[in-house]
C-alpha cells in the first residue's frame, strides 16, 4: 500500500487539472452516504469528534475521509485536527493508498470553488478579495487564477500578521498582491469575494458588493457560523455546491429563517452546472453566491487523481 504525505500529495494535485477531475466528477455522481459524527470522550478536557466521510464508484474506487477534532489538543501544543484518506480498490476492497487527507481537504475544497466561478463570476473577473489566511483561504488564488485572468488579490484576515505573511507569498508568486485594512472599501472594488474564516458573526454585508460581484462562501459549516449578512442573499443568485448546504450552514439557514430566502430559491448546485442544467451567471450586472460546505464526492476525486498520477509517473 502506498502512503503519500503531505508534500508529496500536494505535488500531485496542480489546480489546472484537479478542477476538470471535479468537473467530470460531478458530472458522473457517485454514491455519497451521510458522514458519520462520533463524539469521543477524552478524560479531563474536551470531547474530540470522529468524522467519517465515505464514497464510491462503483468498478472503479472507495474511499474513506477520517477526521478528528480534539480541541483539547491545543493545551498540549498539538493541531487540534487531524485527517487521513484511505483509498481502496472498488471492486476487492483492496487497500491501495494511505493519503494526507488535510492536503485532499484544503485542495479539494479551493478547487470546487474556482469550478464554481468558471460558471458563476464574470469572465474579465481581474481582482479577488480574499477573507481569512488559513490553510485553504491560501490557496484560493491558485485555484481561482486557474479560471479567471486574476491580477490584483486582496487579503483581509482577523489576524493582520497572517495577511501580510499570505500577501508575502502572493507577490513572490507573481501576483500583485496587498493586505485589505478595511473590508467594505476592498469589497467594493473586487471582482470576487472568497471567504475561508473560522468567523460566526457576517463580515461581508450587502451594502459591500456591486453589481456584477461573485461572493464565495466556504467557511462555515455548522448553523452558529457566518461569513455573509442575511441581505447578500436578498435579490442575487444563490448556488450551494450539494444539498446540504442548505441544511447546516448559518449563511443558508439564518436568511431562510427570516425569510429573505426560501431553498427553492436556491438556483442550482454544483452537478447542475457542471452537467449544464443551469447555464450559470446570465449577465455582467448580477451578483452570484456560491455556498459550499464540501462533499466526499470531492474528496474520492482528489484521492483518485492523487494515486493515479503517483501510478502514472512511474512509481
Ligand atoms: N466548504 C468546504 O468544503 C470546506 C472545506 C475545508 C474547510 N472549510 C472551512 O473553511 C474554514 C477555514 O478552514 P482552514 O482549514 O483554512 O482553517 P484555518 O484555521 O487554517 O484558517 C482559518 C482562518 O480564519 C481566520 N479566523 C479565525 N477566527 C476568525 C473570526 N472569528 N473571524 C474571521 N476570521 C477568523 C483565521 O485567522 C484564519 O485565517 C473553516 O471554517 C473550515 O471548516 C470548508
Amino acid at each position: 500500500m502506498l502512503i503519500l504525505d503531505a508534500p508529496t500529495t500536494r505535488s500531485l494535485l496542480p489546480f489546472d487539472q484537479l478542477g476538470p477531475a471535479l468537473k467530470n466528477a460531478f458530472s458522473q455522481g457517485c454514491e455519497v452516504p451521510l458522514r458519520h459524527n462520533h463524539s469521543i470522550e477524552v478524560e479531563g478536557t474536551e470531547s474530540g469528534t470522529m468524522l467519517l466521510m465515505p464514497a464510491w464508484q462503483t468498478g472503479t474506487y472507495l474511499g474513506i475521509k477520517t477526521v478528528t477534532i480534539f480541541p483539547g489538543n491545543t493545551k498540549i501544543k498539538l493541531p487540534g485536527l487531524y485527517s487521513t484518506y484511505m483509498l481502496h480498490d472498488a471492486c476487492t476492497g483492496r487497500p491501495l493508498a494511505l493519503i494526507d487527507g488535510n492536503e485532499i481537504t484544503s485542495r479539494r475544497t479551493a478547487a470546487a470553488s474556482a469550478l464554481a466561478a468558471s460558471y458563476l463570476s464574470r469572465q474579465d473577473s481581474y481582482s479577488l478579495l480574499v477573507l481569512g489566511a488559513g490553510r485553504v483561504a491560501s490557496l484560493l488564488p491558485y485555484a481561482y487564477r486557474t479560471v479567471r485572468p486574476i491580477e490584483h488579490v486582496s487579503v483581509w484576515d482577523i489576524n493582520q500578521g497572517q495577511a501580510e505573511l499570505l500577501v508575502e507569498q502572493l507577490r513572490a508568486d507573481g501576483f500583485h498582491a496587498t493586505v485589505a485594512q478595511d473590508l467594505e472599501s476592498n469589497c467594493k472594488v473586487a471582482d470576487i469575494v472568497t471567504a475561508a474564516t473560522l468567523s460566526t458573526a457576517p463580515l461581508v454585508r450587502r451594502e459591500f458588493l456591486r453589481p456584477g460581484t461573485h461572493l464565495d462562501l466556504i467557511g462555515g459549516f455548522t448553523p452558529t457560523m457566518r461569513e455573509a449578512d442575511d441581505c447578500c442573499f436578498d435579490g442575487t443568485s444563490v448556488f450551494i455546491d450539494t444539498n446540504e448546504a442548505p441544511m447546516k450552514a448559518g449563511d443558508l439557514l439564518h436568511p431562510i429563517e427570516s425569510g429573505v430566502i426560501n431553498v427553492s430559491d436556491i438556483s442550482a448546485d454544483l452537478t447542475e452546472l457542471c452537467r449544464g442544467g443551469h447555464r450559470g451567471r446570465n449577465n455582467s450586472k448580477e451578483i452570484t453566491v456560491f455556498k459550499a460546505v464540501g462533499t466526499a464526492l470531492e474528496d474520492l476525486t482528489a484521492a483518485v487523481m492523487a494515486y493515479e498520477e503517483y501510478r502514472n509517473r512511474g512509481h
